[in-house]
């Protein structure tokens, strides 16, 4: 029936129809999250392990170096205007330096800024295929190469990653999808949501069979040298002797800003097979949203050149410490068995459903972990893989054992097998407890520094030089407690008047 509108004309509007592109633009997470029924216990308090967003609880925060650097960006004239859509030359020789080594030097005209890792691989995937080309892409992988390609109407194909050889890549798999309309293969190393480093051999593998193929790589690099000791991060443009290569980065996962909205694009193309093509091409692209933030770009030199290893070391250290406290909590738990990763920041646990009384999927997990323990983690199903779910790794090390010992309980109640098995696990546990509860939160070493800093650095009354640096430090150090203490205030109101899981996500 038709209405009448406020000025008495009749209404004869139908709704106005969204774009194809905005009808195929689906994100995975959002649609299995959102059509969930679910609400927390109100008795126990939410534990998070599903947000990526290492900020989330402020145990980890950007360098010090970083905070000082968008300030003093923010006070000059020069930061304010639109810079050049595909970043300002400062910027990209910093990029440019940074990933630079002996046997591989990165040019500033080989840098593209973008806002965001996002960003950066929307313009990758837009640049290098058609409507009806495919990309290969990761199974399980980062749900957003799935959301960008449909949205594009670029069709997907997954190679399979093997969980019990590191999550590696089933080359042969990847090798027989290839078709006349694959466009490029994706890499994500290291990955979410696996954690998987791959080895420089394995890399070589794969540039192999796209060297072969006359494919291009795109690298996702977001997680880059993000490895536990042991490993090492190779950049598949050092390792690529003839496959040209996009590697996507930025600074959202390994300087702990991803608001900041900060990524770029390095081409690496030794014989300039992008070179009056893709590489344009890009640039033509990044045009479209004139570029990433003026401030942030203003402030990257500073960020890259004067963040100290000791800052990336101490994230990696507690990323390590929960991903050691949950595997070996939940190693010997019949029905759960989480793979060990090697870096970035995420673990996938398996679930065996045929251990569990009414637990039928990693869907079902998730919901009923939520409604019962408060405590949400991300079905692997968005990822592209079944029974599994995801944890992420950069909770405080208080909400880590809260959360694993939940899990446990709930692994308890929904468990059929003899109280001797469970009794079994709990001695593992405990065996393991002490050595991971004796080791430092970050905020903890933070404080053990300030205070051995102070008290090997007395102030000397003859030492005028050495007393401003000294000065300087502990204004840096200060200036980070105090920005811990507000954030953490923040924080709590935030959780405290969360209204559902969803707000969660
Ligand atoms: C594998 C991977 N690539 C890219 C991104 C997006 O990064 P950015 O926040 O810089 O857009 C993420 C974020 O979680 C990610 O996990």
């Amino acid at each position: 029936m038709k209405k009448s509108m406020a000025n008495g004309i009749e209404n004869d509007w139908s709704p106005i129809q969204a774009s194809r592109s905005a009808r195929n633009t689906i994100n995975p997470i959002r649609r299995i999250v959102d059509r969930m029924k679910i609400s927390p216990n109100p008795a126990k308090e939410m534990i998070s392990l599903s947000i990526g967003d290492p900020t989330h609880y402020g145990n980890m925060l950007p360098p010090v170096e970083a905070l000082e650097a968008i300030l003093q960006a923010v006070q000059l004239p020069t930061s304010h205007g639109y810079p050049p859509s595909f970043g300002i030359l400062d910027a990209r020789k910093a990029v440019a330096q940074f990933w630079s080594r002996s046997n591989c030097q990165v040019k500033p005209e080989n840098v593209i800024l973008t806002s965001g890792c996002s960003h950066a691989l929307e313009l990758c995937f837009d640049c290098m295929a058609d409507p009806g080309d495919n990309i290969l892409l990761p199974r399980p992988g980062f749900s957003l190469y799935v959301t960008l390609c449909q949205s594009l109407g670029i069709e997907t194909r997954f190679y399979d990653l093997i969980p019990d050889e590191n999550w590696q890549v089933n080359i042969d798999h990847l090798e027989s999808l290839i078709d006349d309309r694959t466009r490029a293969v994706l890499i994500n190393n290291p990955s979410n949501p696996c954690g998987a480093v791959y080895t420089a051999e394995h890399l070589r593998k794969i540039l192999l069979v796209c060297e072969q193929n006359h494919l291009p790589i795109i690298a996702d690099e977001i997680y880059a040298d993000m490895v536990f000791p042991g490993n090492e991060f190779h950049f598949l443009g050092m390792l690529s002797e003839n496959v040209p290569i996009v590697s996507c980065g930025g600074i959202a996962k390994r300087f702990i800003c991803p608001g900041w909205r900060l990524g770029w694009i390095v081409v690496h193309d030794r014989h300039n097979l992008f070179k009056d093509t893709i590489q344009p091409g890009l640039i033509d692209l990044s045009s479209r949203i004139l570029g990433p933030s003026s401030v942030t770009q203003a402030a990257l030199s500073h960020i890259l050149s004067e963040t100290p290893e000791s800052y990336f070391d101490d994230i990696l250290h507690q990323i390590q410490s929960n991903a050691d406290y949950f595997y070996h909590s939940l190693l010997n738990t019949p029905g759960l068995q989480p793979i060990m990763p090697q870096g970035a920041m995420y673990m996938l646990i398996r679930i065996n459903t045929k251990d569990f009384k009414d637990i039928e999927s990693d869907k079902d997990f998730f919901t009923k972990l939520i409604c019962e323990e408060s405590i949400s983690c991300l079905p692997a199903s968005v990822f592209g893989i079944d029974n599994f779910f995801r944890i992420v790794l950069t909770t405080p090390t208080d909400k880590t054992e809260e959360a694993c010992q939940r899990i446990l309980e709930f692994y308890q109640i929904k468990n059929i097998v003899t109280n001797t098995g469970l009794s079994k696990r709990t001695t593992v546990i405990h065996q393991f407890l002490p050595e991971v509860l004796s080791r430092p939160s970050i905020r903890e070493q933070h404080k053990q520094e300030t205070s051995s800093y102070e008290q090997t650095h007395a102030r000397s009354p003859t030492n005028t030089k050495f007393n401003s640096m000294h000065e300087n430090e502990k204004r840096k150090r200060t200036s980070v407690h105090t920005f811990m203490n507000s954030y953490d205030k923040d924080q709590q109101n935030l959780i405290k008047h969360s209204k559902s899981a969803a707000d969660l996500f």
